[in-house]
């Protein structure tokens, strides 16, 4: 049985979490507290890195504290201290796992250093402390990533996006809509009320057996789409956007998913909280007799659970850091 207390400090939220793990036993979520600097970033468009790694250091320690208050232990009881070293902003991650790491070492408790794409993979399956051999789709606001997962730590990459990860296109396209930042749940709410057939945007990349992603190009077509239509509905713009990623993230997955020769498939990161997304998934899934694990809803963004997580397992696999250990902001899984 160990007790892990994790930072996460990647981007714009700022996050801290208590697991409770038994080896091949049950791993339980004892507190997740997540800090989000949305507002600050909103009048921005974007996420602004100083303001982000302040808002981090100036909340962090009282969400430590907090946490410990939800899971109801002292700093005592925590055996294990681990942090997010990437990928993310340099001076985001830095104050996380500079936390993180002085905890450790005032405590004399082990530190383990998280890789995020990790965690988010490995973020369906929180809850037992088996990560049963899939495929993993991870669809974030940096990445779009399908993962051959053989175990906990035993990883291959199948494919990856050309160019702008599924998130950042929704954020994008956001931007364009006039809608506020980030653009993934607003475009979702927009959908909606919009008609998925109005427009019929490109998917790339679909020929023959190809696995990479590429979203540039559905971007440039609702630009050109907005500027040609003046009396274009927002609506029916973000529902047939959405509709096109949709098809091409649930249709390489199956791909990836037949290459693999695997029954299962993995669901994770902050696109894969949208509805529409995970209702095709399911339903393509269930047609398909593929079993299909979704990461619960409120660790698909970002948080500090699925850190603790891929820290315990790494720690139940004897895997631990030292203090010297660097961040890295273009850490690849
Ligand atoms: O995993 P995440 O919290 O952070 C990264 O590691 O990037 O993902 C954030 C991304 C953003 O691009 C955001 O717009 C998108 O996830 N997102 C959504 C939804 N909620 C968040 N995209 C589509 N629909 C949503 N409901
Ligand atoms: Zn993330």
């Amino acid at each position: 049985m160990a007790v892990f207390l994790a930072i996460e400090s990647s981007c714009d939220e700022t996050a801290v979490a208590i697991l409770r793990g038994e080896p091949g036993g049950a791993a339980e979520v004892l507190a997740s507290e997540v800090a989000s600097q949305i507002a600050e970033h909103r009048e921005h468009g974007g996420v602004v890195p100083e303001i982000a790694s302040r808002s981090h250091s100036l909340c962090l320690g009282g969400l430590v504290e907090q946490a410990l208050n939800t899971a109801g232990i002292g700093m005592g009881d925590v055996d294990v201290f681990g942090a997010t070293m990437g990928p993310g902003l340099a001076s985001s991650l830095l104050v996380g796992s500079t936390a993180a790491k002085a905890m450790s070492c005032v405590s004399g408790k082990p530190f383990v250093g998280v890789n995020h794409m990790e965690g988010h993979l490995l973020s369906p399956f929180i809850g037992g402390t088996e990560v049963p051999p899939h495929v993993g789709l991870i669809v974030s606001g940096g990445h779009t990533l399908l993962m051959k997962v053989k175990g906990a730590g035993d990883y291959e990459k199948m494919a990856t996006t050309r160019d702008d990860a599924a998130g950042e296109a929704f954020d994008k396209v956001g931007k364009m809509l006039g809608l506020p930042y980030p653009g993934g749940p607003e475009i979702e709410k927009a959908a909606k009320d919009g008609d998925p057939k109005a427009y019929d945007f490109p998917r790339s990349m679909m020929q023959g057996g190809e696995l990479d992603f590429s979203f540039s190009g559905l971007k440039t077509a609702v630009l050109y789409t907005l500027q040609k239509d003046n009396n274009a509905k927002i609506q029916d713009i973000a529902a047939s956007f959405q509709t096109a990623v949709i098809e091409v993230l649930v249709e390489k997955t199956m791909r990836a998913a037949k290459l693999a020769r695997t029954d299962l498939i993995g669901l994770s990161g902050g696109v894969s909280l949208n509805k529409a997304v995970r209702s095709a998934f399911e339903a393509r899934c269930t047609k398909e007799g593929i079993g299909l694990t979704i990461a619960e809803g409120t660790l698909c963004t970002d948080n500090a659970a699925m850190i603790a997580f891929a820290g315990l397992l790494r720690f139940f696999a004897g895997k631990t850091d030292g203090l010297g250990g660097d961040i890295n902001p273009n850490l690849s899984l």
